[in-house]
Formats: C-alpha cells, sequence, structure tokens
C-alpha cells in the first residue's frame, strides 16, 4: 500500500489532500506515504511534519507517483499528471466529472480506478467522507468574511457616544450546507439575516438559526425537494414569482451572499443586473456559485467586479483555499475515513469492496473503462 500525494498543479488550489495526521494514521493501517515536497506549505505543513507524522519526501511529482497503488488529491489529476500514475493506481480526489467526459476517458484509459469524492451518497455512514459539507460550511463562512472585508461599514448595530451605527442587512440565497453557516457567521457578526431557498424544509431551519425565511411558498414550493434531498429545476412561472419577490427584498439589503447550487446543472440565475442597479453603493454580493456559472449577472470568476452604481460583486474561485489549512484538514480527514473502509485492518492491506454503496456510488473509472452508471459516454452525450 504505497500512497502519494502531490503538489497540486492547480495554481488556484492551496489545499493538500494529506495532513501529518491523517499520514500517521493510515502508516498505522499498514501504509507507506511519499509525499512531494512542498505539496503542504499553502496549507501551513512543512516537509518536515510529513516527515515527522512518517512519510518520506519525494523531489517531484514524478518521483511521488512511482509504484504509487494509491494518490491523494484535491483536483482531478491533469494530463500530465495522469500520464505519472502507475496502471491500476486508485486515485481519490474532487473529480468535477459532469460535464468533463474526456478527462474521465482519459482516467480510464490509463487504467486507473478514479474515485470521486463529492459523489458520496449523503446517508448517516458516509458523513464523515462528505467533502462537500466539509467544504461547503468553510465556503459559507468565508463568505461573510470577506464580504465583511468589502463592506465600507460595520456589520453589528453599535451604539456609540457619536452616533448609532445600524446593523448591516444580509441576504443569504440558498440554504444548503454553505448557506446554513452564512446565517450563523452573519448573525454571529450583528447582521440583520434573512434567507431563501426552494427547498421547504429550509424554512424550519432558517429561523432556527433566527433568520427570517422569504421565499413565494405556492404549491410547487411544497414539493421542490428531490428524495435525495435536493433541489429541483424550478418551472418558469415559479422562478419570474420568486424573482420579483427577491428584486423587492434585494434592494433593501447591504450584503447578499449566493450559494445556490443544483447538482450536475448549471447553477440558477437568482440575481439579474437590475436587482444589483437597485442597491445603493457600497453595497457587497458574494458569488459562491461563480465557478459553476454564478448566480449572480455580472460575477466573474476569480474577481471582484465593482458595477457602475459602486455595487461590488465578488467572485473568489475555491472559496474554500481561502482557509486552505483548515480545509486541508477537513478534506484529509474525508479521505482518511473513506480509504480505511477499504483497508483490511487484519491483514493491514488494501481490500476494496467494490459492491459496497459507497465505493459503487463514488468509482467512475476502474479496469480501463468509465464504470459509473451516470457518466456512460451515451449518458454524457
Ligand atoms: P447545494 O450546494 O446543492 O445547493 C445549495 C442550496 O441552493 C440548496 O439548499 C438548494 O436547495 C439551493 N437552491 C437551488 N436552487 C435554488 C434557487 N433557484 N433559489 C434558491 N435556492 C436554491 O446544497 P447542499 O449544501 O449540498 O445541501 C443539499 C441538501 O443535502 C440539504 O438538504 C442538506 O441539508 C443535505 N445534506 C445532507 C447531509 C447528510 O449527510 N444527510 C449532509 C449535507 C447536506
Amino acid at each position: 500500500m504505497r500512497i502519494a500525494v502531490i503538489t497540486e498543479s492547480d495554481p488556484n488550489e492551496t489545499r493538500v489532500a494529506a495532513t501529518p495526521e491523517t499520514v500517521k494514521k493510515l502508516i498505522g493501517l499498514g501504509a507507506t506515504f511519499t509525499v512531494e515536497a512542498g505539496a503542504g506549505i499553502r496549507s501551513g505543513i512543512t516537509d518536515e511534519d510529513y516527515v515527522a507524522a512518517g512519510a518520506g519526501i519525494a523531489k517531484t511529482a514524478k518521483a511521488a507517483l512511482k509504484d504509487a497503488g494509491i494518490v491523494l488529491k484535491v483536483r482531478r489529476p491533469s494530463t500530465a499528471e495522469i500520464g505519472l500514475m502507475p496502471k491500476g493506481a486508485m486515485v481519490l480526489a474532487i473529480m468535477d466529472p459532469y460535464g468533463n467526459g474526456d478527462a474521465l476517458k482519459a482516467m480510464a484509459d490509463a487504467g486507473l480506478a478514479a474515485f470521486s469524492m463529492e459523489l458520496m451518497p449523503r446517508i448517516t455512514r458516509a458523513q464523515v467522507m462528505d467533502v462537500l459539507s466539509s467544504q461547503a460550511n468553510l465556503a459559507g463562512y468565508r463568505a461573510v468574511i470577506d464580504a465583511a472585508e468589502e463592506y465600507g461599514r460595520a456589520l453589528p448595530m453599535m451604539m456609540t457616544a457619536a452616533g448609532t451605527v445600524p446593523a448591516a442587512k444580509c441576504f443569504i440565497m440558498g440554504v444548503g450546507v454553505a448557506g446554513l453557516q452564512a446565517i450563523a457567521t452573519a448573525r454571529r457578526l450583528g447582521a440583520v439575516v434573512t434567507a431563501t431557498d426552494v427547498r421547504p424544509a429550509t424554512k424550519e431551519q432558517v429561523e432556527s438559526l433566527g433568520a427570517k425565511f422569504v421565499a413565494v411558498e405556492d404549491e410547487e414550493f411544497k414539493n421542490a425537494e428531490t428524495a435525495g434531498g435536493y433541489a429541483k429545476e424550478m418551472s418558469k412561472e415559479y422562478q419570474a414569482k420568486q424573482a420579483a419577490l427577491v428584486a423587492s427584498h434585494v434592494a433593501k439589503q447591504d450584503i447578499v451572499i449566493t450559494t445556490a447550487l443544483i447538482p450536475g446543472r448549471p447553477a440558477p440565475r437568482l440575481i439579474t443586473a437590475e436587482m444589483v442597479a437597485s442597491m445603493r453603493p457600497g453595497s457587497v454580493i458574494i458569488d459562491l456559485a461563480v465557478e459553476r456559472g454564478g448566480n449572480v449577472e455580472g460575477a466573474e470568476a476569480g474577481k471582484t467586479v465593482t458595477t457602475a452604481n459602486g455595487v461590488k460583486i465578488v467572485g473568489h474561485l475555491n472559496v474554500p483555499g481561502r482557509l486552505a489549512a483548515t480545509a486541508s484538514s477537513l478534506y484529509a480527514k474525508n479521505l482518511f475515513a473513506f480509504l480505511e473502509t477499504m483497508i483490511d485492518k487484519g491483514s493491514k492491506s488494501l481490500a476494496v469492496k467494490w459492491e459496497d454503496e459507497l465505493v459503487k456510488a463514488t468509482n467512475l473509472t476502474r479496469d480501463g473503462a468509465v464504470v459509473h452508471p451516470n457518466f456512460q459516454p451515451a449518458a454524457t452525450a
């Protein structure tokens, strides 16, 4: 069981797929570990820290990957990285598989067994492996911190001798894991918080965090959740009604944070250019969905745009990576928890149960083929 961890080649990726803690635990289960020099540095982990945990350090990705049976990554391997991975190796990463059929085929052709961590079923047993939750929670927190930084005023109400400062009004759109953490964080900072979502179950969650729920609550809304707990794409009629309600609300907000996603589909457009234009100068919008097409018209991935009327639209890439040390420590634990289920503790060797529901749900490629039912060539086309 040789495990390799390499430096993420995407320049925006600050996270790393293993920490000294998970290295130590996996070595305890019979693995040997090789980490590429400098792989952890952007998460505050030095080569010495990995060595102290029992890992070896390789000078290059090529040297780290040589003879690796398991590769732990944050992002899907690039073509160059795939070329360095031994045939038959298992690769665990956030694979972003939707719409990336060619990349999946490249991993299949290279004989890799690729696992997409974001396809982990959201069942109790797999909560500890849920990378979407571990990373979205941090993104929700960071979105509020980023908004507070960009906003030229204070968030809490302050009564001072020089006068009273009103609390900032903060609207959270999309109340999944990121949105819930954004509500909690904005409340802690003293903002007046409202939130919306198309899933009816979120109303109670919003209210339990002390925020006010804002949505068109018609028949369609009452049935808007899939069996898997995700949002459905809403009808054009619903979207129009909701947009009218949201438009009048947004005009009165100081900070808007959007987090709305629909698995496997482009992010829904929630904020139009007119709504942005209706906001006061100095208001801030954070679009957490910017990498999936964006919830906000005018948002640009990787940029902060200031509109003609002085509204800042923030489109940071890789928001969890803006808290790299925390994000890496949680992500590495997610990977460890999954990998642990594939190791036979008696013989201290790899024993993947290919029929296990977690393995089947996440395994994209194996033995030269794309094996996941959702990503068959016909389905992709
Ligand atoms: P997500 O990241 O897929 O989407 C974020 C939010 O956007 C969701 O709440 C979704 O309903 C909302 N949304 C989509 N379209 C919208 C629109 N047009 N307007 C407003 N909001 C819109 O969601 P996430 O964070 O992955 O959570 C999805 C579900 O999974 C939730 O029910 C969550 O509680 C559940 N969950 C369950 C876990 C488990 O282990 N049982 C773990 C984590 C989440």
